[in-house]
């Protein structure tokens, strides 16, 4: 038996398992996709390429390309069943605890046991636009927009949810943002998914489950919370006195810190230039200037840890610019990663050891019935 390792809390510094699909270089500010710097793949392929490379390892030829983009988008229709749920959810709920109980509904009409992840996958991204956009205009009292062929991920989404063909550089925008989000090492829902398929159980439970991760503040729930802050503080001559509040009483500013960046975030980098360009002059100028007042008062605070802006910070203006409404930011978010977890799914199973750690107890131990009850 080897030598147990007793890892720190939130296994921080610990290398769980290997992957080939993400890298994050921590110290440089890097992440590459199966080699490729995301920051370039960001301006220069389509969501689908990118998807392409990373559930299978390399990039599609033109041919292999075409017949996956069909793939794709003849599956963005969903079921009679899928959308009398969504019809049925009240308005006010989270849009993204509707996409995690529209998956599991989904599982529970497919063949799921013995529907391969692979296919299963190729039928539920494509279909995660589709409820969102529906949910969006049902809660909003518009008739439905149903999917069109022949168009991108993110022009689908944007025109189902308007109803109209999005500017060219609002689906560009969003392009990149599905792009720069849809993978990063074993983030929290990452690790889930995994662990989850490791059970060997099938693969809508594993995206559940990520789903239900990724909502929380700390990971995939902080881009609402970035655009409320921005809204709440209002002009840039507040914003020293709203966070310094904020963090004397030991709150945390959202859209700032990372387990893993200890330099920029290059997604960050990568959407303040999007944000840049199709956020109203108004709005960046805040944003900025928020930036900066709080990357200036946490380094006062924390002068030995790099506090930056994370991929949250410029998201929330990248897609409030392009139209997604503020509550369904982290389910937007969900879009993008369900491919990512599709990847690192895959490549669980194609070598999988189930993950099984250990907890060291620490509570009581010899207590009686009749001694101590
Ligand atoms: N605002 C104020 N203080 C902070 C922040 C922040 N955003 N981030 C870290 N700190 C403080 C933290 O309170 C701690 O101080 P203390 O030792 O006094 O308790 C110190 O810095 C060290 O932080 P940590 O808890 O070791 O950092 P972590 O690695 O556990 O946390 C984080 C990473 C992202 C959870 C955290 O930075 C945070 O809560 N940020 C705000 C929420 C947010 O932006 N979430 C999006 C995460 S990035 C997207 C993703 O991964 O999906």
């Amino acid at each position: 038996m080897p030598e147990k390792i007793r890892a720190p809390k939130g296994l921080e510094g610990v290398i769980a398992t290997k992957t080939s699909v993400s890298k994050i270089d921590g110290e440089k500010g890097k992440l590459l996709y199966r080699g490729y710097d995301v920051e370039e793949l960001s301006k220069e392929l389509t969501f689908e390429q990118v998807a392409f490379l990373l559930w299978f390892g390399r990039m599609p030829g033109f041919e292999e390309l075409q017949q996956f983009n069909r793939d794709l988008s003849s599956k963005r229709e969903i079921s009679q069943e899928s959308l009398d749920f969504i019809r049925k959810a009240p308005h006010t709920v989270n849009p993204l605890v509707l996409l995690r109980s529209t998956t599991s509904l989904i599982g529970m009409h497919a063949d799921a046991d013995n529907e391969p992840a692979l296919d299963a996958a190729k039928s539920l991204v494509p279909k995660f636009p589709t409820i969102l956009a529906h949910f969006d205009r049902i809660r909003r009292n518009r008739g439905l927009v149903r999917p069109s062929a022949g168009t991108s991920s993110a022009e689908n989404l944007l025109y189902m949810i308007s109803g109209q063909k999005p500017p060219k550089e609002h689906s560009d925008a969003l392009n990149s943002y599905f792009i720069l989000l849809a993978d990063h090492g074993l983030n929290a829902s990452t690790f889930s998914a995994i662990v989850t398929i490791s059970t060997l159980t099938d693969y809508y439970s594993a995206i559940t489950a990520a789903i239900g991760t990724l909502k929380g503040p700390l990971h995939g729930g902080a881009p609402s919370q970035v655009w409320e802050m921005l809204t709440e503080i209002g002009d840039s001559g507040n914003a020293e006195s709203w966070l310094e509040k904020r963090i004397e009483s030991g709150n945390r500013i959202m859209g700032f810190g990372h387990r893993v960046y200890r330099a920029e975030d290059p997604r960050s980098r990568a959407l303040k230039g999007i944000a840049k360009k199709i956020a109203s002059r108004k709005t960046f100028e805040l944003a900025v200037s928020v930036e900066e007042t709080a990357r200036e008062l946490l380094r006062r605070k924390y002068p030995e840890r790099v506090i930056e802006t994370n991929v949250e910070f410029y998201s929330s203006l990248v897609l409030n610019a392009v139209g997604i409404p503020v509550d369904m930011f982290t389910a937007t978010f969900a879009c993008s990663r369900l491919v990512g977890w599709t990847a690192h799914i895959l490549e669980q199973l194609s070598d999988n050891r189930l993950f099984r750690p250990e907890s060291e107890y620490v509570g009581p131990e010899g207590l009686s019935l009749t001694q101590n009850y």
